[in-house]
């Protein structure tokens, strides 16, 4: 990512590889989560290796946050893809009581083989994986609906992880997956900060505004002038148009000069919260 120098990811790559490998081998499908406003960015390149030809689920997080014609598109294009697709709410609790009914029918095959050879009481595993912060947790105890809420915080207790059963013969894994995105990829990085996947300390918080307004205008120009008042040219550079919101703001400095830093974490923080609508700032392919 240029002007920036993110070293995001801690070093604990390789083990967590491991676990996951490790993991992986004792599930029959995997569910991986996406933050429906940037399913790309949200991607791990290696998943695909690390679970062969495993059934693969694709939850579209955050639909609460993203465009939902953008969501629709999404999904659209992964169930083509060949995965089973659904999108969640977790923050409103829509789309999760749809989880295990979607399970079922990725495992159907399996399922029906199972019955066919009277294997009656044989359970399949399934685990959620997805980069720091997707809602991973949120998702898992919505879907079991807390029972996965053990006795996590007493000092000194290190838990083993637990299945939990969300269904008749459905048993989810209690621990989350965590995959590490693609953070040497400029665009997937930046689409990364603008969510606050990655810590704002390392980032340059007035040149990824500028990227962000750049973006936003271009994508979705009707929100940003509804909430900022702005009408600059379309081809409006990231400055000039984070300047243009900061002075319909009244950000100013002595002098008259715009703000822009103040502004660039308003924008952001507007972005984040929802406060500047619903985006979605990837198309599929
Ligand atoms: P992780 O396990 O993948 O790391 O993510 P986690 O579940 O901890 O969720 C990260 C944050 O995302 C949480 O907010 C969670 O509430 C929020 N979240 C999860 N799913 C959704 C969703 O569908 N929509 C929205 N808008 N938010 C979601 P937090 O601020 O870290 O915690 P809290 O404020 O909920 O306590």
């Amino acid at each position: 990512m240029s002007e920036t120098n993110i070293n995001w990811y801690p070093g604990h790559m390789a083990k967590t590889r491991r676990m996951l490998e490790e993991y992986l081998k004792q599930v029959d499908a995997v569910c991986e989560l996406l933050d429906a406003r940037i399913p790309r960015a949200c991607r791990n390149p290696d998943i695909a290796a690390l679970c062969g030809q495993k059934p693969r689920m694709i939850v579209l997080n955050r639909s609460d946050m993203a465009d939902p014609d953008g969501t629709a598109r999404w999904a659209a294009a992964l169930k083509k893809e060949g995965y089973a697709v659904l999108a969640t709410d977790c923050k409103n609790r829509k789309g999760v009581n749809q989880f295990v009914p979607a399970v079922r029918s990725l495992l159907g095959d399996k399922l029906t083989r199972y019955a066919d050879k009277g294997l009656v009481g044989k359970q399949l595993k399934l685990m959620i994986v997805g980069i720091p912060n997707v809602g991973k947790s949120t998702l898992i105890n919505q879907v079991a609906k807390n029972k996965s809420a053990k006795a996590e915080n007493r000092p000194g207790v290190t838990r083993g992880k637990q299945w939990i059963t969300v269904d008749q013969g459905l048993l989810l894994l209690d621990t989350p997956g965590i995959l590490w995105p693609k953070l040497d990829d400029d665009e997937v990085a930046r689409h990364l900060a603008y969510t606050g996947a990655i810590n704002d300390e390392v980032l340059d918080c007035e040149w990824l505004a500028c990227s962000l307004a750049r973006l936003l205008w271009e994508k979705y120009p009707d929100a940003m002038r509804a909430r900022y008042g702005i009408d600059v040219s379309p081809d409006a550079e990231g400055y000039e148009i984070l300047e243009a919101c900061g002075r319909k703001r009244g950000f100013l400095v002595s002098g008259g000069e715009v703000h822009t830093e103040r502004m660039a974490k308003t924008l952001l923080e507007e972005f984040r919260s929802g406060k500047l609508g619903r985006f979605t700032l990837e198309e599929p392919q």
